[in-house]
């Protein structure tokens, strides 16, 4: 190593954010930063922060507030904060942590090592926060992903597996929503630059892609040849099949859905696209029109339970899981209660489920009817027992079924064991080799939990 720098990238939120530490690690990598799991053996900490619920958001700045401690003993340390958070706060982040040399902007990162000259040579704190919404630059670094054998970043992450960014930022505005206020506009990637990275992936190994954006149905084919540039039913279809055709890659997967542009043609895709997983995540947010249309989403409830029909005509094997909020303003036990039962009408493979949070400035934080604390908790608890059966008889329904799992890696409580995923994105665990990491195996699933199966191999 040239100089034998450490970097510690600790990260909240979602996987745009995991995908944006690992570029800011590839960019920082090209400047002989090599990543270390230990922050007191860093020369440089950024904290990549999330504020999509004020629980998330405590605990960014809870991680923040360690960092006086190590700034102490260790004054040449350099830190950061990046993100959602450093995107709201900017300027106000440096006042409050008078010890913090650099926030970085959700729209910055690809100026990480400029900013990191100014701390340095002019001894200056910086905030950046200026959006570059349709400036090309912003996408900068995120093809830099390519493994480095001697690398401790495992490409991307994990040798087997890739998140492609192919969108950034959010223009729906649902009305709880702060991500249209620290992510920005949406911009689409260029077709090209996207083919090109996962080439260069499936050429290194990768055999299994997510296309990640917050709202990629919305993808507009910016920049391509190939697509109808900007018709938003079938750009991400059009790029899904070019992918589709990429040698040695083996999985396609792509979220976050949103409901309303569910096109035909993506549904579609499913049941003509070899390589993409039967599996999306389409978050419904709440079973009540009443709370849906507080919530300017676009669809009411039989909108979505027609599209759950439409996914599972194209591919009756699809997983679908979810994304649902209880305690908005104003949601009554009735509008609850329709949230109860649309889960039983789904049965959905999996629920992520969150308790309102008023976010700032968003609309739905200055609204009246707020729910008690004590009773947000009471139907959460309700709903997750609900998914909890549900879940359960649905994985149990898998065992003595035969399944295709990409072997992701050994699993890290037994080295004789490997830990994968089926079509469905269902953790499987079974007893098995090494040299199977990165290989498709047949397995037949002899167990069945809350979270993960297990198997044994054919
Ligand atoms: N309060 C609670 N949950 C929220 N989510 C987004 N904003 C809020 C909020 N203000 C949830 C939604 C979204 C997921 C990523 O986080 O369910 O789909
Ligand atoms: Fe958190 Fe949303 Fe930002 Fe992702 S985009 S890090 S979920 S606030």
């Amino acid at each position: 190593m040239a100089n034998g720098k450490k970097l510690y990238i600790q990260t909240f939120g979602c996987q745009m954010n995991v995908r944006d530490s690992r570029r800011m690690a590839s960019i920082m990598q090209s400047l002989s930063y090599e990543p270390t799991e230990e922050p007191s053996r860093a020369d440089l900490i950024l904290i990549n922060t999330c504020s999509i619920r004020q629980e998330v958001e405590h605990k960014t700045y809870s991680a923040l507030g360690r960092l006086r401690r190590l700034k102490a003993r260790r004054p040449e340390l350099i830190l950061g904060a990046a993100g959602c958070v450093a995107q709201q706060e900017g300027e106000a982040l440096l006042k409050r942590f008078p010890y913090l040399d650099l926030v970085v902007g959700t729209h910055q990162a690809h100026r990480l090592p400029e900013l990191l000259r100014t701390v340095r040579e002019r001894k200056e704190r910086v905030a950046v926060t200026d959006f570059l919404d349709g400036n090309p630059d912003r996408f900068q670094g995120h093809t830099l992903q390519i493994p480095n054998p001697k690398s401790q970043i495992p490409n991307n992450g994990n040798r087997v597996k890739a998140l492609v960014t192919i969108m950034e930022g959010c223009d729906n505005y649902c009305s709880y929503c702060i991500v249209p206020y620290v992510r920005g506009r949406e911009v689409s990637r260029s077709s090209e630059d996207i083919l090109r990275e996962i080439r260069e992936l499936a050429r290194s190994g990768v055999k299994e892609v997510t296309l990640i954006g917050q709202n990629v149905n919305s993808y507009a084919g910016y920049g391509s040849n190939t697509l109808p540039s900007t018709d938003k039913g079938t750009a991400l279809p059009g790029l899904l099949k070019l992918i589709n055709e990429i040698a040695g890659l083996f999985r396609i997967r792509f979220t976050t859905s949103h409901p309303r542009d569910l096109s035909e043609e993506l549904i579609k895709a499913f049941g003509r696209l070899e390589k993409l997983c039967e599996h999306i995540h389409l978050p419904l947010q709440s079973g009540s029109d009443f709370i849906l249309r507080q919530m300017n989403r676009g669809y009411c409830r039989e909108d979505y339970l027609r599209k759950v029909a439409e996914l599972r005509r194209a591919s009756p094997g699809i997983a679908i899981s979810t994304d649902i909020m209880v305690g908005f303003p104003g949601e009554r036990e009735e509008d609850f209660t329709d949230t109860l039962n649309l889960l039983e009408k789904v049965r959905f493979e999996a629920i992520f489920s969150f308790k309102f949070s008023p976010r700032p400035p968003t609309l739905a934080s200055k609204l009246s009817g707020e729910i008690p604390e004590e009773e947000k908790s009471r139907r959460l608890r309700l709903l997750q027992a609900v998914q909890k059966q549900i879940t359960l008889e649905k994985n149990r329904g898998l065992v003595g079924k035969e399944e295709e799992i990409l072997v992701e890696g050994q699993s890290k409580r037994d080295p004789d064991w490997l830990t994968g995923r089926t079509l469905s994105n269902r953790v499987v665990n079974f007893p098995g080799e090494k040299s199977l990491v990165g290989q498709l195996v047949p397995v037949k699933i002899t167990e069945a939990y809350q979270n993960s199966l297990k198997a044994e191999i054919l």
